[in-house]
Parts: structure tokens; C-alpha cells; sequence
């Protein structure tokens, strides 16, 4: 079985939800804190062992790249003030050489149009798509959880949970067969589905790791709900042809293309972090 080495990191849609914030800068470099959500995402996805990141942006979203780029200017200066800590902290976000490409899809046509765009760089392997306005936090990184699994079972395998009834119409979601509390076999999928019409309430988080077969479905170029070419159709296809898995995960989502999911997932993590937890705390309770 071949492992997991690419992930698709799909960063070219608008982020309307959010806006005025995202007007000039890209959703994706929103800071949970003081990292980007699209930094948080890279690093799920090397703590799970993938070699090769592929963006697939669109304008206006170079700064992207940027950040994952080396910046000499800024590390002489740091270097010269003696900030060693911080130059650790900027260090680390640098990709190898060579680990980073990138893929432009020049229309707004759906998530599963823009995955289609990665098929040149993703070839004939299985591969992971993480979408970056999906944080999650987990002591084992929720990618890293799906590619264990994924090491036993192969096939395709989404990280699922579990949401109120009456939000089905924001997800995809699971028709469900066998399942044993962590893994749900997938049965059927459908995209956003009202919740008279939701096969359950088990929904698809953007995590995902898929067989390469998605491509020739994905190439249909089916138009789905809203209007635009859903992943969640091409996967429903194949649905048979090898396992298909959805895998109730360890760990917290944020749904940051959402204003409160965005701040809940600040507060959340301020709370978490050493350096700040107390004093967030106290400010809360004062006001
Ligand atoms: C996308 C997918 C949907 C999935 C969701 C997870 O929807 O189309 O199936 O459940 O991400 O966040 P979007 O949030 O782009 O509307």
C-alpha cells in the first residue's frame, strides 16, 4: 500500500463569510493567536508525515507562499538584535526546498473543482486534502490519527463527528453502514442536505484522505449543491470500489470561515496556552 506523502491544501476561495476581515488579506492567514490558521494546517499535515504541500491558490493570495518562504531581511534583523526565540519561531515555518508547490484555480467553481486542479502535482498516489479554515486541535493531530488508521485500512477515510440536526445543511454528510463507534462505513454522502433529507447527522470536517480514482470523477465536472462542483459528489462515487471510512476523531474543530467559530477557536487556545492562560482567564472573569 502506498503512503501518504502529498496533501491539497485548498486556499483559493474568497472567505465571504468573515469579510470585512478577509478583503485584502487571505482567509487562510487569519492568526489563531499568534500563528496563521494556514500554518497550523502545514503543520498537521508534516506531524503526519506528508513530504510534499500543495497549495492550490488563486489571486490575491500570494502571501501565502510568502510565508512559508525565508525572509532574510526580516531573520538578519532578528539575528542582529539578538531575538533568537523569535528567529526560532519564524525558522519554523520555513518549508524545505522543493516541499512546497503551487497550483492556481482562476475560478471560484467548488472545493471539488479545486482539488481536480492539484491532479498534475498528486499523480497516480494516495494523497490527504486539509482544509485550513477547518482548526483542529488534538494531543495526536487529527491527519495524524487518519493516516495510522489509514496505514491499517487504506481506501478512503474522512474525519467525521458528529452535529444538532438541524445543520446538516453546512456539511457533508455520512449515509452510515457497520459501524463501531469510531469507524463508520460509508454507505453514501451527500452535500449539505437539509435536515428532513440528512441520512444522519455524522458530518465530514475538513480532513480527508482520498485515492488518486477521485480525479476521474472529479473530471465530470458534475455541478452539485450551490451550484458549484462538490468533492463530497466525486468521493460518493467511490463509494464500492475500495474501503471507504469515516473516522470519529480525537481532538477539537473550529469552523474559522465563521465569525464565531474563529473567536471561540482564539479563546480556546489562548486558554491552552502557558504564556497567556491565566491572565486571559482573570480578564474574562473581570468582564
Ligand atoms: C466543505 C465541504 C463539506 C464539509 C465542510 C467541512 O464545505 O464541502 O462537505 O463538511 O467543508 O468544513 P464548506 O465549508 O466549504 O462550505
Amino acid at each position: 500500500m502506498k503512503k501518504v506523502r502529498k496533501a491539497v491544501f485548498p486556499v483559493a476561495g474568497l472567505g465571504t463569510r468573515i469579510l470585512p476581515a478577509t478583503k485584502a488579506v487571505p482567509k487562510e492567514l487569519l492568526t489563531v493567536v499568534d500563528k496563521p490558521l494556514i500554518q497550523y494546517a502545514v503543520e498537521e499535515a508534516l506531524a503526519a508525515g506528508v513530504e510534499q504541500i500543495i497549495f492550490v491558490t488563486g489571486s490575491g493570495k500570494t502571501a501565502l507562499e510568502d510565508h512559508f518562504d525565508r525572509s532574510f531581511a526580516l531573520e538578519a534583523s532578528l539575528e542582529k538584535k539578538e531575538k533568537f526565540d523569535v528567529l526560532k519561531k519564524i525558522q519554523s515555518a520555513e518549508l524545505k526546498d522543493g516541499a512546497l508547490a503551487c497550483v492556481r484555480q482562476s475560478s471560484p467553481a467548488g472545493l471539488g473543482h479545486a482539488v481536480w486542479c492539484a491532479r498534475h502535482l498528486v499523480g497516480d498516489e494516495p494523497f490527504a486534502v486539509l482544509l485550513p479554515d477547518d482548526y483542529c486541535v488534538a494531543q495526536t493531530p487529527i491527519l495524524k490519527q487518519m493516516t495510522d488508521m489509514y496505514n491499517e485500512i487504506g481506501g478512503n477515510i474522512v474525519a467525521v463527528t458528529e452535529v444538532p440536526r438541524d445543520q446538516t445543511d453546512k456539511y457533508g454528510i455520512l449515509e452510515v453502514g457497520k459501524d463501531d463507534g469510531k469507524l463508520a462505513e460509508v454507505k453514501g454522502l451527500v452535500e449539505k442536505p437539509k435536515p428532513e433529507k440528512a441520512p444522519s447527522n455524522l458530518s465530514v470536517i475538513g480532513r480527508y484522505i482520498l485515492q488518486p480514482e477521485i480525479f476521474k470523477h472529479l473530471e465530470e465536472k458534475q455541478i452539485g449543491a450551490g451550484g458549484e462542483i462538490q468533492l463530497t459528489d466525486a468521493m460518493s462515487k467511490l463509494i464500492g470500489a475500495a474501503p471507504f471510512h469515516g473516522l470519529r476523531y480525537q481532538g477539537n474543530r473550529y469552523d474559522c470561515g465563521d465569525k464565531s467559530g474563529y473567536v471561540k477557536a482564539v479563546i480556546a487556545t489562548a486558554l491552552r496556552r502557558e504564556d497567556l492562560a491565566s491572565n486571559i482567564r482573570d480578564f474574562m472573569k473581570e468582564i
